[in-house]
């Protein structure tokens, strides 16, 4: 398939479906969305795209709180450096078979920097104490 730049909700769309395939397909993470949070696609993936749309093409009109929902599924089942790896590694196997190009790059980027902020928002919750081993400089170029 043509690789294609982002510029414009269809090219979200696609991101954010193509992405979830993956997640809901995968053997490490899959479970979590499909049976411990029994995720409401119809529900979720609308904010997906306002989510994205706001990070890459400054629309979209997310007004969610990103932590809040996965500090309450981190109730339910510690999420690990494990899981959020795999979930970064999903999101970047996407990009790259889907697109290219500028947008392409800050998609990865951002999703790299807020995956390592919740990792380290999880882990100051999940082993109190243990978060001065985490460099405390820029933990969004941590994986
Ligand atoms: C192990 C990693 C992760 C897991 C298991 C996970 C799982 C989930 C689940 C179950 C929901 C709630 C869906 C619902 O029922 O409405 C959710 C929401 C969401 N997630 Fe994640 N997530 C992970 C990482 C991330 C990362 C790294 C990002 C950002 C780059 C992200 C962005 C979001 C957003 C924006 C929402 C919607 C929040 C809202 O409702 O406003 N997630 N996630």
């Amino acid at each position: 398939m043509e690789k294609r730049e982002i510029s414009n909700r269809d090219d979200i769309v696609l991101l954010v479906d193509s992405f979830y395939d993956k997640v809901k397909a995968d053997d490490l993470i899959g479970f979590i969305f499909n049976d411990v949070a029994k995720v409401n696609w119809q529900r979720h993936l609308p904010i997906m795209y306002d989510f994205w749309e706001g990070l890459l093409l400054d629309g979209g009109n997310y007004k969610g709180n990103v932590m809040d929902p996965h500090f309450k599924l981190n109730k339910l089942i510690p999420l690990e450096p494990a899981f959020f790896d795999r979930w970064l590694q999903l999101f970047e196997a996407t990009i790259a078979e889907h697109f290219t190009g500028e947008k392409a790059t800050l998609a990865v980027t951002r999703a790299r920097s807020i995956k390592g902020i919740m990792l380290f928002k999880m882990d100051q919750v999940n082993r109190p104490g243990t978060d001065k081993q985490i460099p405390l400089v820029n933990p969004g170029n941590k994986q």
